[in-house]
């Protein structure tokens, strides 16, 4: 069986005011997975959404919603997210104040439960949690931004965890400049999951896009 990966397009580089479009857009690229990239302009420089803008759009797409919190403590938010009708949540290891109780609580709504490391952050912060988590995410740039490059070194955590799996369940996913330069080592490197954001959002034929994407083929695009 040829492998392939999960492409989750970001929706932070679609145009908000024609987002019923975008995410048709996402589910007939042949993809089943949008990924929301929530900011609170405190832990990131920047600011994107909330839970009522994943509330408001959730009745109008079946993807599966993978959001990404870059909140401060985001324990205090899981309720929101959680009943606004995210699938899996993910937290920074780096925002939490404490995080079994963090991983429980997003558990406690049945949904997924994915940590993640900014760039400069080891996998050794997360450990710890591997038994308990069910996505990790390697920011592959530094979280607040579509549109940068992505930090080869970080494929090495990739590399790190994949190593570190062994019957665990978890998913492996990368996030920041995957693009059809990227691609292919960030497929080689044994992720399962690759966000993307400005190349999907550029690309003129998204079908061809994510299944070249996902085969891990860049250059053909
Ligand atoms: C950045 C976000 C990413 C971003 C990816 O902090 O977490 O999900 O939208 O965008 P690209 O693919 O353009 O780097
Ligand atoms: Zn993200």
């Amino acid at each position: 069986m040829e492998r392939s990966i999960i492409i989750a397009p970001s929706v932070l580089s679609a145009d908000f005011s024609d987002i019923r479009n975008a995410l048709l857009d996402i589910e007939h690229s042949g993809t089943d997975w949008v990924h929301l990239d929530v900011m609170d302009g405190r832990f990131v420089p920047n600011i994107t959404f909330g839970s009522k803008f994943i509330e408001d759009i959730r009745p109008h797409s079946d993807l599966y919603f993978d959001a990404h919190l870059m909140v401060d403590d985001p324990i205090r938010h899981i309720e929101q997210f959680a009943k606004a009708g995210s699938d899996n949540i993910t937290v920074h290891v780096e925002a939490c104040r404490d995080i079994p109780k963090t991983i429980e609580l997003i558990k406690s709504f049945g949904l997924g439960c994915g940590l993640s490391i900014k760039p400069e952050t080891p996998v050794s912060a997360v450990e710890p949690y591997l038994d308990d988590v069910d996505l990790v995410l390697v920011m592959s740039v530094n979280p607040g931004f579509g549109g940068q490059s992505l930090i080869p070194e970080t494929l090495d955590k990739v590399r790190q965890l994949a190593k570190l799996k062994g019957n665990r369940g978890y998913l492996i996913e990368i996030d920041g400049g995957v693009n059809a330069k990227t691609i292919a080592d960030v497929f080689a490197s044994g992720v399962d999951v690759a966000v993307t954001g400005s190349a999907f959002f550029k690309a003129t034929d998204k079908a061809e896009f994510v299944d070249w994407m996902s085969k891990g083929v860049g250059d053909r695009l």
